[in-house]
């Protein structure tokens, strides 16, 4: 796999506080790659450094196979990026939003306008004044002005922060059809819902510092436990935890959290069931994101929404 962007060693501190710290993450090729940590987490001192608009303190950032500190002018022109939110014109139309950002870039053919209004959807809202979009379409239109120069690398920063579920869906959508064209896309947020629908992998940032890098899916995955229904699942409880798979067994609303003696539900309903305990319903538990953030993190601390 090709590795499109890379932190080596990535350091930056303000005075004596360091911001981000030691940070070490790589992207692929082809992937929707989530930037994830509460506010304050450095993963806007990490975008600007990977832009090359501020300088690391030490090591380095790896973007498109160079070091963009030092091959800024090489590297940036194959960069789309959105910083916050987008500095859009609101007494102007849509069009006239891009094609104001195109005759600063230079070289952006006629055409490349149509192009990206449609694969940002707004297509049909082109002549209307910016001012009357609603947030999803302004975040959508900033993504269209990252994608003028028709970029194998998009940097998003927050860019579903103030969508409702039906804009982050349509934000979802479009970055899914910008990976189908090939390209890159790498997000930062500090929403967990948003990078549980948006994103294939995430790296997990807490103070400048890396907690884990892992695909969504395996974060998710419940860790091989089981919620089960029953009756008495104090008295099942303490019979699980004599047992090696079992000793983890907790009480969770009502019912029990436990593992099975192979891993698959069956053999824990026969476990239970051999033992006079009946369960009403045993389910495998999904994870989601902020149960394992705050487990990672060691806790609720700060911003974290
Ligand atoms: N120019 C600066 N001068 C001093 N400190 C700064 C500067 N920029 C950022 N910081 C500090 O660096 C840390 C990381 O900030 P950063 O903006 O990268 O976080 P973030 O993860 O993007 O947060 P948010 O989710 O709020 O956008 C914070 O403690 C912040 O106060
Ligand atoms: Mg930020």
């Amino acid at each position: 796999m090709t590795t499109i962007l890379a932190t080596h060693d990535l350091c930056k501190s303000y005075g004596t506080r360091p911001a981000v710290d030691h940070l070490e993450f790589e992207v692929s090729q082809g992937e929707i790659f989530g930037f994830l940590g509460p506010n304050g987490a450095g993963k806007t001192t990490t975008i600007r450094m990977a832009l090359g608009l501020i300088r690391p303190t030490s090591g380095w950032v790896e973007v498109l196979g160079r070091d963009v500190a030092r091959h800024r002018s090489e590297v940036l022109p194959r960069v789309g990026a959105l910083i916050e939110a987008p500095a859009l014109y609101a007494y102007m139309s849509g069009r006239a939003n891009l094609q104001a950002f195109a005759s600063v870039l230079g070289g952006v053919a006629p055409s490349r306008l149509d192009e990206v209004l449609e694969l940002v959807d707004l297509a049909p809202r082109q002549g209307d004044r910016v001012g009357t979009y609603s947030m999803g379409m302004k975040q959508r239109l900033g993504v269209a002005v990252a994608l003028l120069n028709d970029p194998e690398l998009l940097i998003l920063d927050e860019p579903a922060n103030g969508l409702d579920p039906a804009g982050i869906v349509e934000m979802r959508d479009l970055l899914r059809r910008l990976v189908d064209q090939g390209k890159t896309v790498f997000v930062s947020s500090h929403v967990l819902a948003e990078v549980q629908q948006i994103c294939d992998r995430v790296a997990i940032i807490h103070r400048g510092r890396l907690v884990t890098v892992a695909p969504v899916a395996e974060l998710l995955s419940g860790r091989g436990e089981f919620e089960v229904g029953m009756e008495d699942p104090a008295a099942a409880m303490a019979l699980l935890r004599n047992t090696t798979w079992g000793a983890d067994a907790r009480l969770h609303r009502g019912g029990l959290i436990t593992r099975s003696p192979s891993g698959r539900g069956r053999d824990l309903v026969r476990f239970l069931a051999e033992r006079g305990f009946w369960p009403d319903r045993v389910t495998e538990r999904q994870q989601n994101l902020e149960e394992i953030f705050l487990h990672l993190t060691g806790g609720a601390d700060g911003g974290v929404r």
